[in-house]
């Protein structure tokens, strides 16, 4: 039987006993997830599609891990992690990352959580969390206060600059992870949340946050984008989006003068904005 059958057969069995086939299982699953083999999301001929079996197998860890300390480095025996007052399932210990994969984790706060692919060249500024199932794809920067949630799919030479939050979504196994494609810059204390998709080269400008709720505006192309039933909210390739308000149009809103904050795009990836979001080279 293959890994996608075997998961989805033990996912849908909950007696509450689990011998080692659970276990033996699991850890062929998450060491796939490590090496980037398997995805809770992937690029397909139609945008992206969500791997609804790799999500039962990562909430499979959960349910069958038993809570213990944790150490919080791989050097401590279990001795002084007992005196720790770090604890979780014993199925998402630390992820260990090969010195050949160039991945600098700097000191000072950070974890990133076994059965998530880091790529090569990344670089995590601390403190910064990735849970699991996330994908970093190579020569990404997460920056200090950075969080990349369960499942969120992020691409490469993307920079999540200081405090930006990149939302978990790993219940209802069939929703859409967030997604960060290729080259994006994801502005200092940004939030991204609830399947949102936002497109290659794209800028997220400082303190832009986007839900599955919130339409964005786009002033260049004149349309709104928003969610659209199974369809996420979608921010297209090279836009550049920016914190906005809209005036509340009815009721008291309106006559109290009220706004709402929304999401504005204020125009197209430019040399000037290439200029603003470059990476100094010689840090990396
Ligand atoms: C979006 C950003 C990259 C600017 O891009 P840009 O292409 O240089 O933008 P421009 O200067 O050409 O501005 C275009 C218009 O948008 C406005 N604008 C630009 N950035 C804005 C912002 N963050 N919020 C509101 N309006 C903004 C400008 O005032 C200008 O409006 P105008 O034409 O009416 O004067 C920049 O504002 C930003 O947020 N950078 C991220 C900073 C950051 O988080 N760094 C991380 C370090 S850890």
């Amino acid at each position: 039987m293959n890994l996608e059958n075997k998961i989805e057969e033990l996912f849908s069995c909950t007696t509450g006993q689990y011998g080692d086939e659970y276990f033996q299982a699991f850890d062929e699953f998450k060491a796939a997830l490590n090496e980037g083999q398997i995805r809770a999301a992937e690029p397909s001929a139609t945008g992206w599609k969500v791997n609804t079996w790799v999500k039962k197998g990562i909430l499979l860890g959960f349910r069958i891990g038993k809570i213990v300390p944790m150490p919080d480095r791989p050097s401590q025996t279990a001795a002084t992690a007992e005196e720790s007052q770090f604890r979780d399932k014993h199925t998402y210990p630390l992820k260990q990352i090969p010195v050949e994969q160039n991945v600098r984790v700097v000191p000072g706060g950070s974890s990133i959580r076994d059965g998530c692919y880091i790529g090569k060249g990344v670089v995590c500024m601390p403190p910064m969390y990735v849970n699991v199932g996330a994908y970093v794809d190579d020569g990404t920067l997460i920056d200090s206060h950075a969080l990349v949630g369960s499942c969120a799919q992020i691409g490469k030479r993307v920079h999540l600059s200081a405090a930006a939050q990149i939302g978990g979504v790993l219940e209802p196994v069939g929703a859409l992870p967030v997604i960060i494609e290729d080259d994006v810059l994801v502005g200092g204390n940004c939030g991204v949340y609830e399947g949102t998709v936002v497109g290659q080269g794209a800028v997220l400008g400082a303190g832009t946050v986007l839900t599955g709720s919130t339409p964005v505006y786009d002033l260049v192309r004149d349309a709104v984008y928003r969610r659209d039933g199974e369809q996420p909210l979608t921010i297209p390739a090279g836009a550049v989006v920016v914190p906005g308000a809209r005036a509340v149009t009815r009721g008291r809103g309106k006559e109290w003068g009220l706004s709402l904050y929304t999401p504005v795009i204020i125009k197209y990836r430019d040399e000037k904005t290439d200029q603003a979001v470059r990476l100094e080279e010689l840090l990396r």
